[in-house]
């Protein structure tokens, strides 16, 4: 299966109750080609409105962030753990979380990262390890089977709490520590 076909295969979903509200399913967006992966929660208003994930006002805030590193969507891949939005923004329930994973496990077989940045602790936590957490362990980076994964905390968090900016900032520089070391074709 391409990409392509799974995002057609997503877009009839209809393994949890978020496939009878959702607007638009959230896919991905970005560069499937990049070695770059960055994976977030669950697509707000302005993602369910649009399909795009990361639009609204923590994905401008997520992009001026990667800016101050040179990156844009050219040179990574985006998506989330969930692909539809729940009702008034509640927090996905683990069943909903479930029913997504293998789609956003497939994602990764397709594309085939090199490095995956877990936006938060919810995607720290399905993805790096149950007990993940991201006060402690943001910038931090481990090795998962073919892939080197980390987490930031999510720019949603960082605009409610500018306090750990700073800390975020660093991380961003070990981003780009780490792709000069992994990937460096992606800063030429
Ligand atoms: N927050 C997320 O985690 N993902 C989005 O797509 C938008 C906001």
């Amino acid at each position: 299966m391409n990409l392509n076909e799974l995002n057609r295969t997503c877009q009839s979903c209809q393994k949890c109750s978020l496939g009878k509200t959702r607007r638009n399913l959230v896919f991905g967006d970005g560069n499937p080609a990049s070695p770059l992966m960055f994976v977030g929660e669950v697509p707000g208003q302005q993602e369910d409105a649009t399909g795009i994930p990361f639009v609204g006002k923590a994905g401008q805030f997520l992009d001026d962030m990667l800016d101050l590193i040179d990156l844009d969507r050219s040179k990574y891949y985006i998506c989330n753990i969930v692909k539809c939005r729940p009702p008034e923004n509640r927090d996905p329930l683990p069943e909903e979380q479930d029913a997504c994973m293998e789609y956003l496990r497939t994602q990764v077989r397709i594309i085939r990262p090199k490095l995956i940045v877990c936006l938060g602790r919810i995607a720290a936590m399905r993805l790096i390890r149950s007990d993940y957490k991201i006060s402690r362990e943001h910038g931090q980076w481990v090795q998962r089977g073919q892939f080197q994964m980390t987490a930031l905390y999510h720019p949603a968090a960082l605009l409610r709490n500018p306090r750990s900016r700073p800390d975020t900032f660093l991380d961003l520089k070990g981003l780009q520590a780490k792709i000069n070391e992994v990937c460096p074709e992606l800063y030429r």
